[in-house]
């Protein structure tokens, strides 16, 4: 059992401390934010994430799990300090960092005793150079006996506590071996493959991650639109690619792109790192120009089909980035409404999870009650993310309800032959049917 803070409360420290409160050890999870501290203590879930409010609840119940504002009180026993605070994209695409030095200033000037300080946090290759540097400047003449290890966080929200309990990896970074093997030991009872590299390489690790994942959708999504063109249907391209060992099927799946809190951001700042130590990173600007398009490119058909949008009702099923979530940071619905609303579209929407805080963030944007209300005197629906409750709709009641059966499949989760032969016209991405 060790003592354990993490350092930022949100979709990643909070499933973190969590879920090594879980495997035993004692963790005391930190936020500014008090409304969020003080919901979370009450049992509400800051954030929609399957699983998570029991797990929560249970080792609260077991003595194991706190949740404090205060830097005090967290870094106090602590032996381990997780940072997991947000590295949003700043003005030029670069992670800002605002929050990291925060959180280093904060252990400098507190702590006193020996403590490894963890990089859970995106952030740009050199960063753990730069938080050891912070604290070591901080502390002037009196030295603390600390090290910094990156430790890139692979989990995807949506099935973020399997995810953490049954990762592929462990990446851990360290100039200081024995302080990575220290967090090691964290995760030994996980069974998985622990690869420890120096600082740098580590960051990198997340980084290539993501840009390759986006990578793949972009790659899809561009085979996509030549399929349109060329009556091909992308799925089974897909399906037909993905088959082969050396590809495989992940990640393969033709939309409207990628979104989200990670991929948006982290492939922006791995091109702007690129661009300032001068390499070009061509394939990076290209991965993000055609993911850009492909909300763009929906938008055309659309106004193609319904012969221009203005006073057009659409109806948008789906507001999160993803299903299983209730994240719209870079959200492909939000930007589609956007682009539909400048067109003098008029666009209403529904989402499982995401309307809370949709109204919060875009008050203008009509929320419905459940798919049936989005589809009435609708000119054209949209699935924007396939949550399962869109995938088993009611079509006949759907179809009754629209002005004009047109549905616009931007996840290809829909029967195009089902939909067709109820009457509907049927879009889907990449399936030779535009
Ligand atoms: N969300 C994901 O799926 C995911 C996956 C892998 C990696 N990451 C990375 O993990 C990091 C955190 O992401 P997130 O999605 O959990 O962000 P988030 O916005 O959900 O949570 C960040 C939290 O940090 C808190 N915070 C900010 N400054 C603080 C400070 N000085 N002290 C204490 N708390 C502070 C905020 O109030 C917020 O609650 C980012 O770098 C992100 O790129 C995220």
């Amino acid at each position: 059992m060790s003592n354990l803070c993490v350092i930022g409360t949100g979709y990643v420290g909070l499933v973190t401390g969590t879920c090594f409160a879980d495997l035993g050890n004692q963790v005391i999870c930190l936020d500014i934010d008090e409304e969020r501290i003080s919901k979370v203590k009450q049992g509400i879930m800051p954030i929609y994430e399957p699983g998570l409010e029991q797990v929560v609840a249970q080792n609260v119940k077991a003595g194991r799990l706190f949740f404090t504002t205060s830097y005090e009180e967290a870094l106090k026993d602590a032996e381990f300090a997780f940072i997991a605070v947000g590295t949003p994209s700043g003005v030029d695409g670069e992670a800002d960092l605002q929050y990291v030095r925060a959180a280093a200033e904060a252990i400098a000037d507190i702590v006193d005793h020996p403590i490894v300080v963890i990089n859970k946090s995106t952030v740009p290759v050199g960063t753990g150079d730069w938080v050891a540097e912070i604290i070591t400047k901080r502390r002037n003449e009196r030295p603390l006996d600390f090290s910094v290890v990156s430790n890139p966080e692979f989990l995807r929200e949506g099935s973020a506590i399997n995810d953490f309990m049954v990762p592929d990896r462990v990446i851990l970074g360290s100039e200081n071996r024995p302080a990575a093997e220290k967090v090691a030991e964290l995760y030994q009872s996980l069974r998985c493959p622990i690869q420890i590299t120096d600082l740098r390489t580590a960051e990198m690790i997340k980084y290539a991650s993501n840009a390759f994942l986006a990578t793949r959708i972009s790659f899809i999504n561009e085979i996509a639109n030549i399929c349109e063109e060329l009556g091909a249907d992308v799925t089974e391209v897909a399906r037909g690619m993905g088959l082969d060992k050396r590809i495989g099927r992940a990640f393969l799946d033709a939309g409207l792109g990628w979104g989200g809190s990670c991929f948006p951001k982290d492939v922006k700042a791995l091109a702007h790192m690129a661009v300032l130590h001068g390499t070009q990173p061509q394939l990076l600007q290209a991965v993000m120009e055609i993911n850009r398009n492909q909300r763009r490119r929906m938008v055309m058909h659309l106004r193609k089909t319904l012969g221009g949008l203005n006073d057009k009702v659409i109806g948008v099923l789906g507001l999160s980035f993803k299903p299983n979530t209730d994240d719209i940071r870079d959200a492909p619905a939000l930007e589609v409404i956007h682009l539909l609303r400048n067109e003098g579209a008029v666009v209403k929407a529904y989402d499982p999870q995401a309307m809370e805080i949709v109204a919060k963030y875009y008050p203008t944007i009509p929320l419905c009650h459940d798919p049936y209300q989005v589809a009435e005197g609708a000119d054209a629906l949209i699935l924007a993310t396939e949550w399962n409750e869109f995938k088993q709709l009611d079509f006949k009641r759907i179809h009754q309800a629209m002005r004009q059966p047109v549905v616009f499949d931007g996840r290809n989760a829909w029967n195009a032959d089902h939909l067709r032969a109820m009457g509907f016209r049927y879009f889907g991405i990449g399936r030779g049917n535009l």
